[in-house]
């Protein structure tokens, strides 16, 4: 990975703009420098000294400064980088650049550049839908400007939802670094969200294969009784969608599970842990694996051909053998390994030390640990999680189980883009 990509990064005025910070420290990470334009309007909700401690430069501000135009012009600034992203993109902004205008340093940059432009939208799910910001959005579509998100959810304001949240940072790193990618033709990039023009997806994870295992696993006893546990598949099922949407070619290995088979992928449906490994092993190679199923960790080890008939005589006795870990055999195979897996460790007391030992225990590169003790994680809708790997861990509030999947997903792209 080269040392020198640069982008030229242009915050607007949306309470979004604060994840810029994150976005920064992110990209610092990749070996990414950032340039920073705070607008007037940005500056509202950031402050130029926390953008330029975090970008390692001072941040540019106004068009008019003399030392900035001695420092670097305008137009040099607009040139001298790889890509210029606008995050927030408020409507504001969307219209200036669909109208051309630069009345202030961020739109001159944007009108001066010779470089590829990346807008992540951020406004009111109304705003976004006005026909005003279809037309805008539709103009900067031909105009080749590349955009990533924004998201569907509940907005700052409250009772609002929608389409209107900007994407999470790790969204639009993986954005970013598909831009830079010297292979990733100028228009490649299209809407993440979709327009009703229909416009394609960004696809982060377009051209990988991902594989997930989601659900319980059901063990028999006889043909007809089984050892099962509570996993609905919720959280499994909405990463293999979000995996899909995101352009991944998804296989997902499911066990007994109510929900629907998530569209746009291929779905194996097995029943026990011997038959979810073996559809793992079918189911390989695989760029990235995610291992979210609730497999029984033993199995009857004789298990009843016919069904096991109550005599009024000595109560059976069941003898249990463990079942192979699915997570550890794949995490080893030493040819043909998943660039990335992941485990998932459902835990009901020290959430992050225990995972952190199962990281190293499975040889997994990622654990997703959750707090199931007492709080109805499985079978429910949301879910608190810690994402644990070598590097540290790093704690999500509690959000639905739709929207781990989506951020999982956008995580795990920037993790897997080259
Ligand atoms: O050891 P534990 O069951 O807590 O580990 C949970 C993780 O390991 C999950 O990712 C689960 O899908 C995976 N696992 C597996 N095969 C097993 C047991 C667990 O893949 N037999």
């Amino acid at each position: 990975m080269s040392a020198s990509r640069s982008i030229l990064l242009i915050i607007g005025g949306g309470i979004a703009a604060y994840k810029c910070l994150e976005l920064i420290r992110r990209l610092k990470d990749r070996g990414i420098s950032s340039r920073v334009i705070l607008t007037k309007a940005g500056e509202q909700f950031v402050t130029p000294l926390s953008v330029s401690a975090l970008a390692g430069e001072r941040c540019f501000t106004d068009l008019f400064s003399l030392t900035d135009e001695a420092d670097i012009g305008h137009i040099a600034l607009s040139r001298s980088t790889d890509l210029l992203v606008v995050a927030p993109a408020t409507a504001d902004l969307i219209a200036k650049m669909a109208t051309g205008q630069a009345n202030d340093l961020a739109t001159t940059a944007l009108l001066a550049t010779d470089k590829r432009v990346l807008i992540a939208p951020a406004m009111n799910p109304r705003m976004w839908e006005h026909a005003a910001t279809r037309r805008n959005m539709a103009q900067l579509e031909r105009d080749g400007v590349l955009v990533v998100g924004p998201n569907s959810g509940a907005m700052a304001e409250r009772g609002e939802n929608g389409p209107g949240r900007m994407a999470e940072p790790m969204e639009i790193l993986a954005a970013i670094e598909q831009a830079l990618s010297s292979q990733v033709p100028p228009r490649a990039i299209g809407f993440l969200g979709r327009l009703p023009g229909g416009s394609a997806a960004a696809k982060p994870l377009a051209g990988k294969r991902v594989l997930i295992t989601s659900g319980p696993t059901h063990e028999p006893i006889d043909p007809v009784r089984f050892i099962a546990n509570r996993s609905s598949g919720k959280q499994g099922h909405a990463i293999a969608a979000a995996a899909a949407a995101a352009g991944a070619q998804v296989t997902l290995v499911s066990g007994p599970v109510t929900v629907p088979d998530p569209a746009g992928l291929t779905t194996i449906h097995v029943e026990s842990a011997r038959e979810m490994l073996a559809a793992v092993e079918g189911a390989l190679p695989a760029d990235i694996a995610i291992f979210a199923a609730a497999v029984a960790d033993w199995r009857v080890a004789d298990a009843a051909p016919e069904k096991m008939k109550k005599d009024g005589g000595a109560l059976p006795a069941l003898s249990l053998v463990e079942n192979p870990d699915i997570l550890a055999t794949v995490a080893a195979l030493k040819t043909g390994r998943p660039a990335v897996v992941v485990g998932f460790a459902a835990e009901t007391e020290h959430v992050v030390a225990h995972a952190q030992a199962k990281l190293a225990r499975k040889g997994c590169d990622l654990i997703v640990a959750n707090d199931v003790g007492g709080t109805g994680v499985m079978g429910g809708e949301s879910n608190t999680v810690h994402l644990v790997s070598r590097d540290g861990v790093e704690t999500w509030p509690t959000l639905p189980k739709t929207e781990v999947a989506s951020r999982l997903v956008a995580h795990l792209a920037g993790l897997a883009t080259p």
